[in-house]
């Protein structure tokens, strides 16, 4: 999780909130107890501007961050979708409260909106947003560290992960495969440490494809973003087996995340569709 600057994109003659592709690093507000937009923020926003086409024509409706720290991801989000104007609707997340008012002040320095919410990764909403949220992204805390820095108070709880960095992302996958609607796509970041296979496994039996839409590796860490989508083509027994991946998708992963491990520190982009 160390710094190095994002992604600029200024676009000369139009309006503020269109003129960038993404959030602008000398608009995004801070904290000293709010994570800053590091690698990991970078890789999504990568992500997600490498799919920008896909997002564009999927026109998500319900689009929401959970963890949304400073704003960068959700506030760049907003701007490569156009925001509101487009009819889309935008909700964000942190169980922090700082994050919540320093999100608010990073959308309001790009002209953009979205509802806040201070809560337990999506605690409360759950009946109100069950199967209807099209676009989902999260950069979890996924360091691995000791159980109980898991959800304290403060900074550290942007990235304390648990034992494999899984504490918090197992918590979230459930609680998004009930938000998702049928057309919902995740992106999420992973560490090599998280075991993201598994992860995609388990996703699988929940009736999920998935697939590595960057991969990036520093002298710290090795990132994955992984995009989840709902695959009419697995189907799932009773016993939540597995009983049919007709596209082989699974695999796919599987040997992507093989490979992009063996190739060690390079930044990757293995979109396929
Ligand atoms: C790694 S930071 C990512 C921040 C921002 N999305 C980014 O990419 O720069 C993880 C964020 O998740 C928040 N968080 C941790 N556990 C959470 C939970 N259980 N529910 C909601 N937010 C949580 C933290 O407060 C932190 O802001």
């Amino acid at each position: 999780m160390n710094n190095f600057s994002g992604t600029d994109g200024w676009i000369p003659g139009n309006s503020l909130e269109m003129s960038y592709k993404t959030a602008q690093i000398r608009l995004v507000s801070s904290h000293p107890e709010v994570y800053e937009p590091c690698d990991d923020s970078f890789a999504l926003v990568d992500a997600l501007l490498s799919d920008q086409k896909h997002l564009l024509e999927h026109k998500p409706i319900l689009c929401m961050e959970v963890g949304c720290g400073s704003g960068y991801v959700i506030t760049s989000l907003m701007l490569m979708l156009g925001g509101e104007a487009n009819g889309a609707q935008f909700i964000a997340t942190d169980m922090n409260p700082h994050a919540i008012t320093v999100t608010r002040e990073t959308m309001e320095a790009h002209g953009v909106h979205a509802e806040l919410i201070n809560t337990d990764i999506a605690s409360g909403l759950e009946s109100r947003l069950a199967g209807s949220v099209d676009l989902l992204v999260v950069n979890p805390p996924y360091v691995p560290t000791p159980e109980d820095e898991v959800g304290r108070e403060g900074i550290a709880s942007a990235w304390a992960g648990g034992e494999n960095g899984r504490s918090v992302i197992d918590k979230i996958l459930p609680v998004a495969d009930k938000l998702l609607s049928e057309r919902g796509w995740l992106y999420m970041v992973t560490l090599t440490a998280n075991n993201p296979s598994q992860i995609c496994r388990q996703m699988t039996k929940k009736g999920y494809a998935s697939r590595i839409v960057v991969q990036r590796s520093t002298e710290e860490e090795s990132l994955h973003i992984i995009k989840f989508w709902r695959d009419v083509n697995i189907e799932v027994d009773a016993n939540n087996g597995v009983t049919n991946s007709k596209t082989g998708i699974l695999d796919s992963v599987r040997s992507q995340i093989q490979r992009l491990s063996f190739w060690g520190s390079s930044d990757i982009n293995t979109s396929t569709d």
